[in-house]
């Protein structure tokens, strides 16, 4: 038994070299227990048979919408329902514009209108293509819409360029695909506001007052809420990590900037995690020039920051809002004043003074603490601590909805 038993996978196969592969590709998908039924688009014809696909699926292929038989035997509302999933690869930078403007103008496209299954794509396409500017804001506006991505791969290709472009290779398609079904998609439909990393606050041009935050923690319950389905939108400070695939990713240097950012976003926000270590205080002033060596103390006076996270659960509509406490004693006590302080519907906290946890470390152990419950989670990865803590979200979030 794997993720992808009798999961209903219909693949659409567009018009790229990489649709050569797509006959192995439903041989991995079969291979993981899934049904697969393929519908190819007029181009992706001219690079592989559908005769060699029916073989390999074990089903009659689609290509058109307007072919009474093929109507007749399952017609195009029918497929689109029967789907759990639907997989476009390879998805040419044509399809991707084409879904970003709800096109139906051949059998492919009309399923993605009339299916509610999760989109998946698999891009692939000459890397000039890939970053060109159009291509990238669609990739934005479909991410946006809840559509997932997988690759595209880095390396040669078929042109003789290098760069992102390639199609996964099959296999990983399988795999990538079996790991996102193992995550329920309990957050689908909803908007997740997550704040991340450090701020810097400005002392002159050359320096600025930080922190030690990796971001690490907040990346990663931002990655495994896109994966439960949710719409993300991440608002980072500067890390040295790579950016999980989200929705929408703002960033930022300093608190003010990150309030801005987070008050644009949360009109429409279901569940507000504050998991940036946002500086408390900045500089009184903000200096033009370097401050140079002169007397031998150096006085800077500091002002408060504005406190994101209170001002999110003061606002009129606010979401659920989840706090963080990194604390180094009393852990409990601290956490529970912040919890009632700042209105906050959740808080998780952690010890920063244990060495082997926290800023920086790649595991974690928090506990979660709400108003008349509280769950501690064992040492683990932040993946994993971001798994459970999100449940656990979950859990509170659709209690208070009921
Ligand atoms: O009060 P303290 O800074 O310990 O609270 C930590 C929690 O508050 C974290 O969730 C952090 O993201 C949030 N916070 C904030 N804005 C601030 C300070 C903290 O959102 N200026």
């Amino acid at each position: 038994m794997t993720a992808l038993t009798n999961t209903n996978i219909l693949l659409g196969i567009t018009g790229g070299i990489a649709a050569y592969k797509t006959p192995d590709l439903v041989r991995k998908l079969k291979a993981q227990g899934a049904n697969v039924r393929v519908v190819v688009t007029e181009s992706a014809k001219a690079f592989v048979s559908p005769l060699a696909l029916q073989g390999v699926s074990g089903n009659t292929v689609s290509d058109d919408l307007l072919d009474p038989a093929a109507e007749a035997a399952m017609g195009h509302i029918e497929l689109a329902r029967w789907a759990d999933l639907l997989l476009i690869a390879p998805a040419t930078a044509n399809t991707m514009a084409k879904l970003t403007h709800g096109l139906a103008d051949d059998l492919l496209t009309t399923l993605c209108l009339a299916t509610s299954a999760p989109i998946v794509l698999a891009p692939a396409m000459n890397q000039q293509m890939w970053a060109a500017s159009a291509t990238q804001a669609n990739l934005e506006v479909l991410r946006a819409r809840g559509v997932s991505f997988l690759g595209p791969d880095q390396g040669e290709q078929a042109c003789g360029d290098v760069g992102p472009g390639r199609m996964m290779e099959p296999e990983d398609i399988a795999m990538a695909l079996a790991e996102t079904r193992q995550i329920q998609q309990t957050l689908s439909g909803k908007t997740v506001v997550i704040t991340a990393g450090p701020t810097r606050e400005h002392i002159d041009p050359v320096r600025y007052m930080s922190n030690h935050s990796s971001g690490k923690m907040g990346f990663a319950i931002a990655d495994v809420a896109q994966k439960m389905g949710a719409n993300v939108k991440l608002v980072s400070g500067p890390v040295n990590i790579d950016f999980p695939e989200v929705s929408h990713i703002d960033k930022v240097n300093t608190a003010q900037e990150m309030l801005d950012a987070v008050m644009n976003q949360i009109d429409d926000c279901d569940i507000f995690i504050g998991c940036a270590a946002v500086a408390d205080y900045r500089p009184t002033e903000s200096v033009d020039h370097k401050i140079k060596k002169s007397n031998i103390e150096l006085t800077l006076t500091f002002v408060r920051n504005p406190d994101i996270l209170a001002t999110v659960a003061a606002n009129e509509n606010a979401p659920f809002t989840v706090g963080f406490a990194a604390e180094t004693q009393n852990v409990a006590q601290y956490a529970r004043d912040k919890l009632q302080r700042k209105k906050l519907q959740l808080i998780a906290a952690n010890d920063v003074s244990q060495k082997d946890i926290g800023f920086n470390s790649d595991q974690n152990a928090l506990t979660v603490y709400w108003a008349d419950g509280e769950q501690s989670l064992p040492k683990s990865s932040k993946s994993e601590q971001a798994k459970q803590l999100l449940e656990i979200i979950i859990e509170r979030y659709n209690n208070e909805q009921n």
